[in-house]
Order: structure tokens, then sequence, then C-alpha cells
């Protein structure tokens, strides 16, 4: 996959990008990441890429020029790298408190798109006409306003990138996680087995696998009915975890 961000702050995602997971995915050529300066497209002295809103009010607007030619380089650069077909179908993203909010479901329909341009809003909004014509889709992280959108890409990036088939060593753990399931997940221990005074869940060092997955598939339905019971109500429950959420405590 190839992700390409466009934000007026490189190296608010440098650093981090290059961390964990997301780095050693990017040394592993798992994902490129490419990192764009919104005002290398700004062409004035001054290289503007934000001013006043049309009609007044408080804040500035990110301009649409430097936006789409930012965009259009970004898919010369996909077309010359990968044939146009790719960079027609690049996906392109703007990162804003009004997009829909990200979910998992979402990540992992990002994460089967070949071409990731992600967007990075800033100031009080982006001209309409950059949401109206150049982007495919607005995302949001969730309901609260952040100074920008670096922080929200990043979490779309890291969200995505531990999905590539190579990214995350055991398969396992990502169809464990929370949300990949629906639900969230069980609690997870590791060693010591004793710990100040308090011990690990028998059941999780008695070897009997079965008895293992019933523990930890009560506790993902208990955890999901008692912190997110929004979650249990959308999830496709067997008659299995019926019975397991009506156990006793144990
Ligand atoms: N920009 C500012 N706040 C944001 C949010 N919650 N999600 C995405 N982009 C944003």
């Amino acid at each position: 996959m190839d992700v390409h961000v466009l934000t007026l702050f490189p190296a608010m995602l440098e650093g981090p990008l290059r961390e964990s997971i997301v780095g050693r995915a990017v040394e592993n050529g798992v994902v490129r990441i490419r990192i764009h300066n919104i005002r290398d497209y700004a062409h004035d002295r001054h290289r503007t890429t934000d001013d006043y809103p049309y009609g007044g009010g408080g804040g500035m607007v990110m301009k649409p020029e430097p936006l789409f030619e930012a965009v259009e380089a970004v898919r010369s650069l996909i077309g010359e790298e990968n044939g146009r077909e790719r960079a027609e179908g690049a996906h392109v993203v703007l990162m804003t408190p009004q997009g829909e909010v990200l979910t998992q479901a979402l990540v992992e329909e990002l994460a089967s798109k070949s071409d990731l341009v992600l967007i990075c809003g800033h100031y009080e909004g982006v001209d309409e006409r950059v949401v109206e014509h150049l982007v495919d889709r607005e995302i949001s992280i969730g309901d609260y306003v952040l100074s920008g959108g670096e922080i929200p890409a990043m979490a779309v990036v890291d969200a995505v990138v531990r999905l590539l088939p190579g990214a995350v060593g055991d398969g396992q753990s990502i169809e464990d996680d929370s949300h990949s399931t629906g639900l969230i997940q069980f609690p997870q221990y590791t060693r010591p087995a004793e710990y100040r005074g308090r011990q690990v869940p028998a059941v999780l060092l008695s070897g009997n696998h079965e008895e293992v997955r019933r523990w930890r598939r009560r506790q993902s339905l208990r955890r999901t009915q008692q912190r997110r019971p929004d979650l249990l109500e959308k999830a496709d429950l067997s008659s299995e975890d019926s019975a397991l959420l009506a156990e006793q405590e144990g």
C-alpha cells in the first residue's frame, strides 16, 4: 500500500510514523508513507494556504488552490510509479470533525485500498469546493475537536497499517482485537502468575484451550455489556454467547 499525507506540519508526522509497528512496516516494505507539505503548493510570495471566510466570522479557511494542486501532484506521482489506473483509484480522505466517525469496519475498508491520500485539515475549516470536488470521503476520529488533522491522520495510518499482511507478526492477535469482533477485548495477563498477591485467573494457567476460549468469550461479552452496551446491541450473538452471558460470575 502507498499512503500520502498532505499537511502543513510535516514534522508532526515524521517522527511518530518511524516508530513501532508502522515504522517496522515501512522498513519491511509493507507500506510506503510519503508526507507532503501543502505549503509547497502555494505560489504567492508568502506561500499563503489560508484566507478569511467569505461572509465573515472568525477564523481562517484553507484555500482550495494549494490543496487541489497537492492532490493533483500526488496523483501524477502515483501514476508515474504505478500507472494511470492506480492514480485514478487513489482514495482521497479529508480528516475533519465533520466526517463519518472512524470505526474498525471503516479501517478494514481503507486497508483494502492500494493508494490512500490523507489531507490534514486546519484552521476553521477547508474551502467547501475541496470537500465537494477533491475528496472521496471525510473522516473524523471522534466527537471532539483537535487543532488539526495530523493526529487523526496518524490514527488512521496506524489502524490501517497494522491490518496489512506482514505488519503484525501474529494473525491471531489481530482477530482478537477489541472491535474487530464487534466486542471489546477480554483481559490479558502475562508472567508472573502472582504479583503483589494478585493471581492470574486459574483457567488461563490450566492449559485447557476450550475452557480458555469460553472464559475469554464470556469476559468479552460481559465487558461489552458493562462498558459499551451500544456495541452489544449491534453484535451478532450466537446461542453460545447468550448462554455465556447468562452464566454466573466465575
Ligand atoms: N480535525 C480536528 N478534529 C478532528 C477530529 N476529531 N477528527 C478528524 N479530524 C479532525
